[in-house]
């Protein structure tokens, strides 16, 4: 089975992916983790040095190459359905897709309360992120074959949801 998590920064992507994984037994693979490697960058100079643009573009490169394996657990940046051929990826039959969706003000604590940089979040205002998070809320919502909020979850009982629902 391949399984994509999508859902915005901050939600908690990379932590319940590597849980999942190990609870199937499948292989996991990060994407940010992926072009960073790719790159030899780490995602936030990366991102701001080349523009968005040009990120997304090796995002879908990158993507289509890790959906080549069977048996796969796949943590996506958050942006991943900005782009039409991730999301073509994304509506794949052989692609089981789960948003984790969190409120804004989850997500907005987890943000401050990190030390991990995100270009994008770092080139709004905190209205115009509101409006960024609503606008891919639209986004997640149509391209998931399944929704689960993670609010108040430890990424445990994220973990247990989905295994439930695989
Ligand atoms: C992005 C999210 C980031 C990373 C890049 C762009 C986005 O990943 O891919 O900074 O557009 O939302 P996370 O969702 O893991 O923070």
């Amino acid at each position: 089975m391949k399984i994509l998590l999508i859902g915005f920064m901050g939600v908690g992507k990379t932590t319940v992916g590597q849980k999942l994984a190990h609870a199937l037994g499948q292989r996991f693979i990060d994407l940010d983790q992926a072009i960073a490697a790719h790159v030899g960058q780490p995602i936030p100079s990366f991102f701001t040095q080349v523009g968005e643009p040009t990120f997304r573009e090796i995002e879908a490169n990158l993507l289509e190459r890790a959906l080549e394996q069977e048996d796969v657990v796949i943590s996506t940046g958050g942006g991943v359905i900005e782009t039409p051929s991730c999301v073509t990826l994304l509506n794949r039959a052989d692609v089981y897709t789960i948003w984790l969706d969190s409120e804004f003000s989850t997500v907005a604590d987890h943000l401050l309360a990190t030390d991990e940089i995100r270009p994008l979040a770092l080139q709004h205002s905190l209205a115009s992120f509101f409006t960024l998070w609503q606008e891919r809320q639209t986004k997640y919502a149509r391209t998931a074959n399944l929704m689960v909020t993670t609010d108040f979850k430890t990424p445990a009982e994220i973990c247990d949801e989905i295994v439930r629902h695989t």
